[in-house]
């Protein structure tokens, strides 16, 4: 592989290079200052739910760390920081407002501010606060309005400061993991559970896009979306069509929905299912004009195929079957994939800029004489840069890269079993080391 290219100064002076990471996934103390239980604190309770019973309890400890890691932030020269705001930090019964919580992503904010890093925030990455998944979670239609009190105190408590707002992250995966696999929180399985679910994130994320337009008309508003490019297994016109249902679930559904374009039902007819729970009025409501379009791309998939997949009629091929090269977490390495995703996603015309929100990889990391060697990762992220680059100079508006993630964290239903960070973490000492890769980014 070509180490020196390609270099960050062809990307332009005003590309955005920067880190991402997860409140739940980093900050740990989730019972501290008042803060109320989310989905993920009570769903890791459950047995055979996240890998060797791992928690989100102390995580990387963000919480209380926050100045330090900021600093190697500053020392790994990194100028833009993702992060996201806890709902039950702030509202711990989803109601009532948290001001001992809150106040922490207020130093956090001007913290990043004074050592001259750019806060870029989520609103919504995953952590629902439980009491309001009691009342039927994003399954009730009153979320909107929840949602809508949350995204009011976060602006006027940091919308002075922050110009860059992400409403959600990856629709597509908490509501299909969480509500229709139940694989992730809140572990609800099922169409009936699905379809409102999703219809109910539409409406909130253009509600509250709307509020952060006329509140803060000169910030930046976007949402980020998981994309992958989806490769059909054969020639064949049963592998074709299927190919096509996955990349309507997968990469079309939300962002057409929210954007104007209303569901795609005629390519994936199970859709039209969702229409009872399409109330008068919301179609027009439907229409949300993001500043820019976060796309987030880890892996492609291949797909054939399949009588046993309700709905879908639709099977991936996992990675490790098709002889191809893999992360830890079993997803193919295809950097040209995430060419592909951004051709596709910028022939959109709603899309008018887009910013990768998230790429990087997971490995099988080990630390020896106090260094974490990781030039597999490094070669990963050099290579999905380089085909960023080809996508600029294709004339592509793609705008920044963030990589996933500035320190290994709690991966979810993987616990710390994955590591995805440019910073190693041992989660007993909770020291930390920056990884080869990281050095290099
Ligand atoms: C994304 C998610 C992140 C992170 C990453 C790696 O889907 O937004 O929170 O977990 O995947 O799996």
């Amino acid at each position: 592989m070509n180490q020196e290219l390609p270099d960050r100064k062809l990307f332009g002076e005003d590309f955005i290079w920067g880190v991402s990471t997860s409140a739940l996934q980093t900050e740990g103390s989730t019972l501290a200052d008042g803060k109320g239980k989310s989905i993920w604190d009570e769903f890791a309770g459950r047995k055979y739910t996240i890998k060797s019973k791992h928690t989100p309890e102390n995580a990387t400890e963000f919480y209380k760390l926050y100045k330090k890691d900021i600093q190697l932030l500053r020392k790994m020269n990194i100028k833009n920081f993702r992060f996201s705001i806890s709902w039950p930090r702030l509202f711990p019964d989803g109601f009532n407002f948290n001001s001992k919580g809150a106040d922490f992503y207020d130093r956090l904010i001007d913290e990043l501010l004074e050592n001259e890093i750019t806060p870029w925030a989520t609103l919504y990455h995953w952590d629902l606060p439980l009491d309001l998944e009691k009342k039927g979670g994003w399954t009730n239609r009153n979320i909107i309005y929840w949602f809508e009190k949350y995204t009011y105190a976060c602006l006027k408590k940091y919308g002075d400061r922050i110009q860059h707002w992400m409403i959600m992250n990856e629709p597509v995966a908490f509501t299909g993991a969480g509500y229709f696999l139940g694989i992730h929180a809140p572990g609800r399985r099922g169409l009936n559970n699905f379809l409102p679910a999703i219809h109910h994130t539409v409406m909130t994320i253009c509600n509250s896009n709307q509020i952060i337009k006329e509140l803060y008309p000169k910030s930046e508003r976007g949402t980020t979306f998981s994309t992958s490019l989806i490769t059909p297994f054969s020639e064949r016109k049963s592998d074709q069509s299927a190919a096509k249902r996955v990349d309507v679930m997968l990469n079309r559904m939300f962002p057409e929905a929210i954007c104007g374009m209303g569901y795609p039902m005629d390519d994936l007819p199970v859709l039209r299912r969702i229409e009872k729970h399409i109330m008068p009025g919301d179609l027009s409501l439907m229409n949300a004009d993001f500043d820019f379009f976060g796309l987030q791309n880890y892996t492609r998939e291949v797909v054939a195929h399949s009588w046993f997949t309700p709905y879908l009629k639709a099977k991936m091929i996992p990675a490790n079957k098709r002889n191809v090269p893999t992360t830890k977490m079993n997803w193919e390495i295809y950097p040209e994939g995430i060419f592909e995703v951004l051709k596709k996603f910028s022939s959109y015309p709603f899309v008018k800029k887009i910013i990768i929100t998230e790429n990087g990889a997971s490995f099988n990391d080990q630390v020896i004489e106090n260094k974490v060697c990781d030039y597999n990762r490094r070669d990963f992220i050099q290579e999905y840069i380089k085909q960023v680059y080809y996508a600029q100079k294709a004339g592509i508006p793609v705008k920044g890269y963030f990589v996933w993630s500035f320190t290994d964290n709690f991966e979810w239903s993987e616990g710390y079993t994955q590591r995805f960070g440019l910073v190693h973490i041992d989660f007993e000492t909770q020291e930390r080391i920056i990884k080869e890769s990281g050095k290099w980014y």
